[in-house]
């Protein structure tokens, strides 16, 4: 048997074997990742089906392994690429080094396919994000690469039960496996994006747990389709806790009406589970076919004492320079189906969606902002079809929407346009660097709807 000593010799024969390069780097605080995601192609049934798709997934696992990180601890995640695609990882709502963020092509060349690239950043917000790929994202995501990512309060408010439920939607083909035509399609592009026919939760139709009777559940809802606006009614009234990750200053009574959560959105709901063998059902409602996404079943168990209390706060800039001269700028979304634009930009192959007249990546940026000023921004949906707005590295509060002040102003990261909406949203650019602007439904990302946004450092 190994005594701990023969274990410290072995590590130091070990490491007198190191290349002096490795040997520097762990010098430099190079120690080894705490946590390693390996994207790869994998076979595996989708919820309740009967043959095996061919997906790809982070760590072999749908949805990819669930990241629990300490808020501002320092973390160091290995990517691993053993898909066929360059990619790289995004973690969607955390304002992190510019560096870190995982938006291909923009902050970090694609890691190529059998590469690895390491983020390290410390979290500083608590609360419900996720994290996908930003490479091909209408096929990464529509394979199954996509995980929660869930940045723990450091005092936590006290809960029985903590389930972060990932709701995505599937195209399958006839004998339920993952209709591989499409990706990215022009068709489906130009208009509401690839719209699956089938509905998981966490992998599974529905996702079935058990939950403690009278106990507090925390729901971590994420929406990770390609494109799909989730329509989710709950059976039971529940409290509003969070959205987009950042906490609610009070808890909001939600009754059982339907919570619209467009692609990259999140809501935290807590609710205190019924008696034992009483189910409270979460219902997916936007489609022809309802789907049941997950039925919480209560069990015995001995009473619990945690209330619904508010979440600690995060620390969000807490002033918009709304009166001292904000930079304010405009972003016009034209094209798509049944317009002029999206015929034209389909025609001339450059785009069927635009930004301010453009489709797609301009080489000049939507704006430059000086670090610290706060940005007003006036984005019209001038198309038919609704948009899912999403700023990297920040978050932002709804200041109008269409003239009128809305009746919250939550700070978001991803935001729902329809048809000819207007909304005026601002935010305090803090976090320099080069920062994506993009519809999160991918189909329209990719066929025009993208662009960057500049903060110089000062
Ligand atoms: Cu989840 Cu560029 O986004
Ligand atoms: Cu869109």
């Amino acid at each position: 048997m190994n005594t701990i000593n023969d274990r410290r010799r072995e590590l130091l024969k070990l490491s007198a074997l190191l290349p002096l390069g490795l040997a520097t780097s762990r010098a430099h605080g190079g120690a080894s990742p705490n946590h390693t995601l390996r994207a790869a192609p994998a076979s595996m049934v989708i919820g309740g089906q009967s043959s095996a798709s061919a997906l790809w997934l982070y760590n072999n696992s749908l949805p990819g392994p669930e990241l629990r990180l300490r808020q501002s601890e320092p973390q160091h995640i290995r990517f691993v690429n053993g898909c066929p695609d360059p990619s790289a990882v995004h973690w969607h709502g955390l304002r992190i080094d510019n560096a870190m963020d995982g938006a291909g092509g923009l902050t970090q060349a694609l890691v190529a396919s059998g590469a690895h690239f390491d983020y390290r950043f410390s979290p500083p917000d608590a609360g419900t994000y996720w994290y996908h790929p930003h490479g091909k994202s209408w096929q990464e995501q529509a394979r199954g690469l996509s995980g929660a990512l869930i940045i723990e309060e450091r005092e936590a408010p006290g809960v029985d039960m903590d389930l972060p439920l990932l709701l995505d939607d599937w195209l399958l083909d006839a004998d339920g496996k993952l209709s591989l035509q499409g990706f990215g399609d022009s068709h489906e592009a130009a208009h509401a994006g690839r719209l699956g026919n089938a509905l998981t939760c966490n992998g599974h139709t529905p996702q079935r747990i058990n939950v403690p009777a009278g106990g507090l559940l925390r729901l971590r809802l994420i929406n990770v389709c390609n494109s799909r606006t989730l329509a989710l009614r709950l059976s039971q009234a529940a409290w509003l806790v969070a959205e987009d990750g950042q906490p609610l200053a009070e808890p909001l009574a939600l009754e059982r009406s339907a919570i619209e959560l467009a692609v990259g959105q999140r809501v935290d709901l807590m609710l205190h589970a019924p008696a034992a063998g009483v189910s409270v059902q979460l219902d997916e409602v936007s489609g022809k076919n309802a789907f049941l996404a997950a039925e919480f079943k209560a069990v015995p168990s001995k009473a619990s004492a945690h209330e619904v209390v508010p979440l600690p706060a995060n620390p969000l800039p807490t002033h918009l320079a709304l009166q001292d001269d904000p930079l304010q700028v405009a972003l016009e979304m034209t094209g798509g189906a049944m317009t002029m634009a999206g015929m034209k930009g389909m025609r001339s192959g450059g785009g069927v969606w635009q930004f301010n007249g453009v489709g797609g990546m301009p080489e000049q940026p939507w704006f430059s902002v000086a670090q610290n000023r706060t940005v007003v921004a006036e984005l019209s949906n001038d198309t038919r079809f609704s948009h899912a707005m999403h700023l990297h590295g920040h978050h932002f509060q709804v200041l109008s929407h269409n003239g009128e002040p809305p009746v919250r102003s939550p700070w978001r990261d991803t935001v729902l346009m329809q048809p000819g909406d207007q909304l005026r949203l601002a935010f305090v650019a803090d976090n320099p660097g080069k920062w994506m602007a993009h519809c999160h439904m991918v189909e329209h990302q990719l066929s025009g709807m993208t662009t960057w946004f500049d903060v110089a450092r000062v």
